[in-house]
């Protein structure tokens, strides 16, 4: 934000065009529904873009803890409550995207892998799936 030249004019533009994303992906999903663009044979297409659009939340939610301010802290503490809440695996998950019961290090280094690596090479993949099967369905007919 403050050594970088443009630091804070490329987190900004990081920031915002997150939010403008998680936005677009809503009503991108929004218009596939009231014009029917799920319907046969499309219904893999809407299951991987449900896939999609959670991924594009887990997106925001790890790229927000990032930061690692009071923001980024207590949004994590609730994340990590809620999947403390999951029955039976509460455990496990929270121990998975969390690297433990309690925020910390482990808990950074996990948000930054999720956020800069394992994330896009998913979320990449499973757009060019989602895209390649409009490819070959073609845009369908409003129903
Ligand atoms: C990162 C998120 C997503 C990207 C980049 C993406 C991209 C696209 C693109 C470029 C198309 C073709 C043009 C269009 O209809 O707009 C498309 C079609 C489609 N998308 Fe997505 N999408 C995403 C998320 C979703 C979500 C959340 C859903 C539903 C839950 C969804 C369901 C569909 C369906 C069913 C089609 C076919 C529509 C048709 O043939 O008219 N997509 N998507």
């Amino acid at each position: 934000m403050t050594d970088l030249n443009f630091g804070y004019m490329l987190r900004s533009i990081h920031r915002w065009s997150a939010q403008v994303m998680v936005a677009a992906v809503f009503l991108h999903m929004l218009r596939v529904y009231f014009t029917g663009s799920y319907k046969e044979p499309r219904e893999l297409n809407w299951l991987i873009g449900i896939v999609l659009i959670s991924l594009t939340m887990f997106f925001g939610y790890s790229g927000y803890l990032l930061p690692w301010d009071q923001l980024a802290f207590w949004a994590g503490q609730i994340g990590v409550e809620m999947a403390l809440s999951v029955p039976l695996a509460g455990e496990w998950a929270a121990q998975l995207v969390f690297g433990g019961f309690s925020l910390g290090q482990a808990t950074l280094q996990r948000m930054y892998i999720i956020h800069v690596f394992f994330l896009p090479f998913v979320v990449t993949t499973l757009i060019a799936i989602h895209i390649g099967i409009v490819w070959m369905q073609g845009i369908a007919e409003p129903h």
